[in-house]
């Protein structure tokens, strides 16, 4: 009796404390950018994208905050063309599933906050923020270009540093201790609660390490990898 009291108690704690991380607004926002090339070496998709692309915008806090928020395309039809171009389905291209996720998984935790409470604000300030930075201009201009040569990481670190004033977190495949080179494949740009710039801290670590990335190792030369159509154009030159 003493135990199932003890067990009963624990089970409270438990849904009790549950439920206030559940309900705890978020305080930060990463803005994710993969690579294509990258990402479908990785998923073994075709794309022939040659832009930093837009992967999701993710509170720092909560996962799948609301199952009862049906995601719904119909709320954010005219967005669709901006979408499709700037925020991909990489592996399946005619498909809402890639939107559906990050709603489901992000916005609707993103949506605790006034700002992002509905489905097109939380997918139109995704765009907003990912136009705004220019993370694809912003590397141009440093003249950091997909190439089969690879770039010292302080490098490519540093011409984002240089135009945002903060630090990204910048993300390779997972590669053994051995590797001469690692692959570039995510870049991430933090944001606080007012939507400006802040450094990304290595401790939000947890939330998205289940795509294959790790933050890159700053002492081994990045790789950069063009598309499967400049690189065969490389070739030929
Ligand atoms: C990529 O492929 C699509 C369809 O195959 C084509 O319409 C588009 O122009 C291509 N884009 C680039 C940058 O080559
Ligand atoms: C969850 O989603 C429903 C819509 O399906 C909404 O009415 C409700 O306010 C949401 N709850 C929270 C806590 O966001
Ligand atoms: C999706 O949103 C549209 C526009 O508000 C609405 O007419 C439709 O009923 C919604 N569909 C579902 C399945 O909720
Ligand atoms: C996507 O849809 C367009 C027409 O809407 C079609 O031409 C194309 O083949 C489709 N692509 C895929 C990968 O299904
Ligand atoms: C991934 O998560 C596991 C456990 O949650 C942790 O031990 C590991 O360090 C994480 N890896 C990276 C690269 O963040």
């Amino acid at each position: 009796m003493k135990s199932l009291a003890v067990f009963l108690c624990l089970g409270f704690v438990f849904v009790s404390s549950a439920s206030v991380l559940n309900t705890k607004e978020w305080t930060k926002l990463i803005l994710t950018h993969h690579w294509p090339p990258t990402f479908c070496s990785m998923e073994k998709c075709h794309s022939n994208i040659s832009y930093w692309a837009l992967h999701g915008l993710w509170p720092d806090s909560g996962n799948e905050c609301n199952s009862s928020w049906h995601f719904n395309a119909s709320l954010i039809e005219d967005l669709m063309p901006e979408m499709k171009t700037y925020w991909p389905d990489l592996l399946k291209p005619n498909s809402t599933i890639f939107w559906k996720h990050e709603w489901l998984k992000h916005g609707t935790c993103a949506a605790k906050a006034e700002v992002l409470n509905s489905q097109h604000k939380y997918f139109s300030k995704a765009l907003e923020l990912y136009h705004k930075l220019d993370l694809d201009g912003v590397l141009k201009k440093s003249n950091i270009l997909p190439s089969e040569d690879p770039y010292k990481f302080a490098d490519v670190e540093q011409s984002i540093v240089n135009a945002y004033g903060v630090k990204p977190k910048i993300q390779c495949i997972s590669h053994d201790k051995e590797a001469e080179v690692q692959t570039m494949g995510q870049i991430e740009v933090c944001f606080d609660k007012q939507f400006q710039l802040i450094d990304c801290e290595k401790r939000m670590e947890e939330l998205q390490n289940n795509t294959g990335f790790m933050v890159c190792d700053e002492s081994v030369p990045v790789y950069y990898p063009p598309t499967a159509s400049t690189r065969l154009l490389q070739k030929f030159l």
